[in-house]
C-alpha cells in the first residue's frame, strides 16, 4: 500500500507560486492507494464513492490518465483504489496526497524505482490537472514529509526541528478551490504588481526567520511570525471572517500565533501551541466553532 501525506504550510503560501520560499510540515494523515492489474484503467475513490474510467472527462480519470502517460508502455491496465483520510478543499494538500499515493501504488505494481523526491516531482502531473499552476510544495511534502523549506524548482530542504511544533488545525467549514484562489491572486498581482510583490517579499522574510526560529526552538518567535504572515495574507484578501474568528479564539486560548494555511479564502487555520497539552485545550475550544479539528505534532 502506498501513502501520500497531507501537509500544512507553516508560512509562505502564495508567494511560493512566484519563486519565494515556503516552510511546510508533513502530517501523519493522508491517502493510501493500491494498484492491481485489471481489464481497464480505472480509479476508485472510496470515501466519495467515485469510480472513474480513463477516457472519461471525470477529474480523477484525467488525473490517473496523466500519471499513466509516463509509466512503462508495456504495462497492464490498472485498477487503482484510494482511501482518502483528508478533507478536500481545506488547504491540507489533499489532491497532492492522492497524486503521490497513486504514483506510489503504480510504481510498486509496475516495478518502477523512484526516490521519495522523484515521486513528488512525478506526481506533479496529477496536480496540474487539478491545480493549474502548482508550486510543487504540496507534492514534495506529500512524498517526503518532515519539516522543510521549499522553493519552486529546487530540492526540498529539510529543516532541523529543535522543539516539536504542537499545531492545532481547524477547518473554517468554508471550502475553497486552490486553483481559483491562485488565479485570483494572479489577477491581483497583474492589477497591482508592486503592492502584491511587496507583500510576497515581506512574507519571504518571515519564512526565512521562521526557519531560524524552528532550528533554534524559539516557539514564541515562530508564533509571532505566524501572526505577521496572517496579517499579510489578510491584506491580499485571502482571509475570511470565520478564519479570523478561529485565529482570534486560538490566540485567546493561549496559542503563540495563528494563521490560515494553504490557499485560504476558506479551508483551514493553524495555531501554534506551547506544547501538546495546550494544543489539546485550544483544539477543544476551536472544536466548538469548527466542523473539523486536529492536533499535529511536527518534528516530534
Ligand atoms: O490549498 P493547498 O493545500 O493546495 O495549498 C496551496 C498552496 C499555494 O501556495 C496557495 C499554492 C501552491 O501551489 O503552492
Amino acid at each position: 500500500m502506498a501513502f501520500g501525506r497531507g501537509k500544512v504550510i507553516l508560512l509562505g503560501e502564495h508567494g511560493v507560486v512566484y519563486g519565494h520560499p515556503a516552510l511546510a510540515a508533513g502530517l501523519g494523515v493522508g491517502v493510501h492507494a493500491t494498484a492491481t492489474a485489471s481489464t481497464e484503467d480505472v480509479i476508485v475513490a472510496r470515501p466519495w464513492d467515485v469510480e472513474a474510467r480513463v477516457g472519461s472527462d471525470q477529474p480523477l480519470a484525467l488525473g490517473l490518465g496523466a500519471i499513466l502517460e509516463g509509466m512503462p508502455a508495456d504495462r497492464p491496465r490498472v485498477r487503482v483504489e484510494v482511501d482518502v483520510d483528508l478533507p478536500g478543499g481545506a488547504g491540507l494538500g489533499c489532491s497532492a496526497a492522492i497524486g503521490v499515493a497513486v504514483t506510489g501504488a503504480l510504481d510498486t505494481l509496475l516495478g518502477v524505482e523512484r526516490t521519495a523526491e522523484e515521486r513528488g516531482d512525478y506526481s506533479l502531473r496529477w496536480e496540474r490537472v487539478f491545480h493549474g499552476n502548482p508550486s510543487g510544495v504540496d507534492n514534495a511534502m506529500a512524498a517526503v514529509g518532515g519539516v522543510a523549506l521549499f522553493r519552486r524548482g529546487q530540492p526540498l530542504q529539510p529543516v532541523h526541528v529543535k522543539k516539536p511544533l504542537s499545531l492545532v488545525i481547524a477547518h473554517s467549514g468554508e471550502s475553497s478551490s486552490t486553483k481559483e484562489i491562485v488565479a485570483r491572486v494572479a489577477r491581483q498581482r497583474e492589477a497591482e504588481p508592486e503592492r502584491v510583490d511587496e507583500a510576497f517579499g515581506a512574507i519571504a522574510a518571515l519564512v526565512n526567520n521562521a526557519k531560524l526560529a524552528v532550528e533554534a526552538g524559539d516557539l514564541k518567535a515562530l508564533g509571532q511570525l505566524f501572526d505577521l504572515n496572517q496579517m499579510l495574507l489578510a491584506g491580499l484578501m485571502l482571509s475570511t471572517e470565520k478564519l479570523e474568528e478561529l485565529c482570534r479564539v486560538a490566540r485567546e486560548e493561549g496559542a503563540l500565533g495563528a494563521k490560515l494555511t494553504g490557499a485560504g479564502a476558506g479551508g483551514c487555520m493553524i495555531a501554534l501551541a506551547k506544547d501538546e497539552a495546550d494544543a489539546g485545550r485550544i483544539r477543544a475550544e476551536l472544536a466548538k466553532r469548527s466542523p473539523l479539528t486536529l492536533v499535529a505534532m511536527a518534528g516530534a
